[in-house]
């Protein structure tokens, strides 16, 4: 039978932010990730009656469901559940700036920045509820665990699964490596991307994402000249293009002219790594014009605040 843990909640609101992620990196599926500086604002405080008082402004404010199936809630839940005791109500209140369904890790922002909240709600949180903890956690509720890592360590990060669970270690990422984002308007449910990817790869394809990966770690670290051969990929992006043609098209297009870009982990939106001046950045983004808000962003040093 598991212990009990008896709490001490915190009668004050606390507060988190909590960076979107690309995952992925081309070579690297459902293993690299990386934390970017946009991040989601979520404040909670415990309730002595029932109630889940749910407000949300900005990205999904409409969409987001605003009761205990929240998935802030939802990862709240589970932190407490984890360090022995859940409370009967929360107050929460969620100003979000990442959006939806692009691949920018909205959901795994949510659920660590609600592991994070249910951390900070308790007294002595930081011990029952560590980061490894958290990353394992998060996973459960994600199904996967690269944007889990990269919200909760930020930088670059190496995530794997260990019978069963998530596990991941950050690497240092070069100063010189900036990223730019392409973001288009339609959504794209992970859900769906998912199950576009076949059951079985070829052998070939398989050493194709290993050696990449592999370079890629080495690229990020180090020699952003070798990013455009490191992110090469075979066993995901074409097999879901026909979810996201344009954001395939724009990938293509960009390679074939010397620029890494790669879809942002389920996508649609396409992330272009790179050590490029003000001018070239201003040639790139013109490759993207009509159909996606190309929005440069900082890599971010830190994950959940
Ligand atoms: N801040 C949030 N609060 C509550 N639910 C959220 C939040 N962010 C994302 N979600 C949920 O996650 C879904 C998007 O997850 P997903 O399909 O994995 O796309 P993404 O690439 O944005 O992570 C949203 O439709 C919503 O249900
Ligand atoms: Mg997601």
């Amino acid at each position: 039978m598991a212990t009990r843990n008896h709490l001490t909640f915190k009668a004050t609101m606390v507060q988190v932010s909590v960076p979107a992620t690309s995952a992925n990196l081309g070579s690297g599926f459902d293993t690299l990730g990386l934390a970017l500086e946009l991040r989601d604002r979520y404040a909670a405080q415990v309730l002595d009656d029932a109630t889940f008082d749910i407000d949300v402004t900005g990205e999904g404010s409409d969409e987001i469901k605003k009761d205990k199936n929240n998935l802030v809630i939802k990862a709240m839940m589970h932190g407490f559940e984890h360090m022995g005791q859940k409370p009967k109500g929360i107050a929460l209140r969620q100003l979000n700036l990442i959006s939806h369904g692009r691949g920018l890790g909205s959901s795994a922002a949510a659920i660590v920045g609600g592991l994070a909240l249910a951390r900070e709600l308790v007294l002595g949180g930081d011990q029952l509820l560590t980061d490894e903890e958290m990353i394992r956690l998060g996973t459960e509720l994600e199904g996967h665990p690269d944007n889990i890592a990269a919200a909760v360590l930020g930088g670059a990060t190496i995530a794997w699964m260990q019978d069963g669970a998530g596990r991941a270690v950050g690497i240092k990422v070069d100063p010189r490596i900036k990223a730019l984002l392409f973001i288009p308007e339609a959504q794209l449910a992970t859900s769906k991307a998912r199950k576009l990817l076949p059951e079985t790869i070829p052998h070939h394809d398989g050493v194709l994402n290993a050696s990449r990966a592999a370079l890629l770690v080495h690229a990020i670290q180090s020699r952003p000249d070798l990013l455009l051969e490191a992110t090469e990929d075979l066993i995901h992006q074409n097999y879901r293009a026909e979810a996201m043609p344009k954001s395939m098209a724009l990938v293509t297009k960009l390679r074939s002219a010397g620029v890494p870009a790669v879809i942002s982990g389920a996508g649609p939106s396409v992330m272009v790594l790179h050590t490029l001046d003000a001018l070239e950045v201003e040639e790139v983004i013109k490759a993207g014009a009509g159909s996606f808000l190309a929005q440069e962003m900082a890599i971010s040093t830190h994950g959940v605040q």
